[in-house]
């Protein structure tokens, strides 16, 4: 659907048979501020909508040869984006006929004669509405930019300054070390900062460290020539060199072996990879996004992983808290795979009961945001309605129903000084997405004064367009 467009509303088109009431129309509709152009019948009219933008037909429903309705069946059927609002108008029919209409997608009907206001007050209703959505729209828009990096969503603090800080790094060639729990989305966000790269265009190639046998993690890296061990039957290029002018991602870079950290240092310091077997090198050009789940901290302690390959790698490191730190994403995040496997599924899943709700609120999410995926896809298979029942989630969910919210704070930071405002920042943005941007009815959410409303938004940079009450 095109996006609204109040000025549309505007252009009226009138069709009628009878040469006054077009007239007094036209002179009605331009005191108005109305653009109003007149047609003497429904082919008339059918000419000026094929060449033409109008944003409101009224037209009478008794003409000669096609008559209204039938008029409004036809511009039903025409492939016009935005369709234009049709308001009927006669003389004869009533109630019935008004229905009738309405039912077959007019927008409004009135009777003839008709007060020059009345007709008005249609009009600038349609107006009204037009901006409404418009403003709903952009509304939209504006929380969606807050809470999502391309595919990447989360609207507390830390998910934004991950995002603040994916924006700033993309484009370097930085290392970059990420670091979370299983399920966090590591990988995901280095396809995002890949994507945002200059070398965007480039090839990304994954590498699960820890997934490859140890004999050929080295050949599969840098490549080796023909004959250079038993089963190398011809040359390969390694990982390293497909990843050329692009990325390569070391998935689980903790698993590395000891021997393999060695030869990976060099690579990263040098840029040439010398594949097994060769006696030459080759230059290489690529961007390396590193990634583990384990302390990488604690490994380099025990002597499992090498210091100086740590210090290497971790030029940049993003820290992804688990989810049962981050309670402000949950319901975001709720909302982004729900429209996912409503896509997906063609459902019109709408969202969770109380209680399932509650219970997604407090469950700990062991496996981060993978885990709270699997739970809504498998939650929508398995029932029909439009809103997910407590059921359909796993027991291990189902059991957290009830219990206190695991939205436990972040413990790491405990400085009330610091954390109030970002709480009553949310508060504020909650209220004003459930009002939609409604001033009035969010500070009566909020147990605050208009202008106290008014005064955190500006000091919390929330900037919401606004809606009047209706
Ligand atoms: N913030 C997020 N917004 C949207 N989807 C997310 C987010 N975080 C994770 N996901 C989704 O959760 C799933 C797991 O993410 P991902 O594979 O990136 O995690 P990971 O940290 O690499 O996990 P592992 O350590 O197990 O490999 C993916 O389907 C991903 O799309
Ligand atoms: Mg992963």
């Amino acid at each position: 659907m095109a996006a609204p467009d109040p000025s549309r509303i505007k252009r009226v088109l009138v069709v009628d048979d009878e040469e006054n009431i077009r007239h007094l129309l036209l002179v009605v509709l331009k005191k108005a501020g109305f653009e109003p152009t007149a047609a003497p019948g429904a082919r008339e009219a059918l000419d000026l909508l094929a060449s033409e933008q109008f944003g409101v037909v009224i037209s009478d429903v008794r003409m000669p040869g096609m008559d209204g309705q039938a008029l409004l069946t036809a511009i039903r059927g025409l492939p016009l984006d935005p369709a234009p609002y049709v308001l009927m108008m006669s003389a004869y029919g009533g109630a019935d006929m008004a229905l009738e209409c309405v039912k077959a997608g007019a927008y409004d009907y009135f009777n003839k004669p008709f007060r020059a206001d009345e007709v008005v007050l249609l009009l600038n209703k349609i107006l009204e509405r037009e901006e409404l959505r418009e403003e709903n729209l952009k509304l939209r828009a504006a929380l969606d930019g807050r809470v999502r990096f391309d595919d990447i969503v989360g609207r507390g603090e830390a998910m934004q300054k991950i995002f603040d800080t994916v924006r700033k790094i993309a484009r370097y060639k930085t290392t970059v070390l990420l670091t979370g729990e299983s399920g966090t989305g590591k990988e995901l966000l280095a396809r995002a900062i890949h994507r945002h790269s200059d070398r965007g265009d480039g090839p990304l190639v994954p590498v699960n460290c820890g997934a490859i046998p140890e004999n050929l993690l080295e050949s599969e890296l840098l490549g080796h020539v023909k004959g250079s061990f038993t089963g190398a039957t011809r040359d390969k290029r390694g990982l390293f060199a497909e990843a050329d002018k692009g990325t390569i991602f070391l998935d689980e870079v903790g698993e590395l072996p000891l021997p393999l950290q060695v030869k990976l240092l060099r690579v990263l310091e040098d840029e040439v990879v010398r594949p097994v077997g060769s006696t030459t090198s080759r230059q290489v050009d690529v961007r390396v996004i590193a990634a583990t789940s384990r302390d990488l901290d604690r490994r380099v302690e025990e002597g499992r992983f090498r210091e100086d390959l740590f210090y290497r790698l971790n030029v940049m490191h993003v820290r992804i808290p688990p989810l049962r730190d981050r309670g402000e994403d949950v319901t975001v995040l709720v909302d982004h795979f729900l429209r996912r496997f409503n896509e997906r599924f063609a459902r019109t899943v709408s969202g969770l009961e109380p209680d399932a709700m509650s219970a997604v609120l407090s469950y700990r999410w062991p496996g981060n945001v993978r885990e709270l995926e699997n739970a809504i896809e498998r939650a929508m298979i398995l029932s029909d309605g439009d809103r997910l029942p407590l059921d359909v989630f796993p027991p291990t969910v189902r059991d957290a129903h009830g219990r206190p919210s695991a939205r436990t704070i972040d413990t790491e930071d405990l400085s009330i000084k610091r954390r109030v405002p970002v709480l009553e920042a949310e508060l504020i943005r909650a209220a004003l997405m459930q009002t939609a941007g409604n001033r009035t009815h969010a500070c009566k959410l909020l147990e605050i004064s208009h202008r106290a409303l008014l005064y955190k938004m500006k000091d919390y940079g929330i900037d919401v367009p606004s809606r009047r009450t209706p």
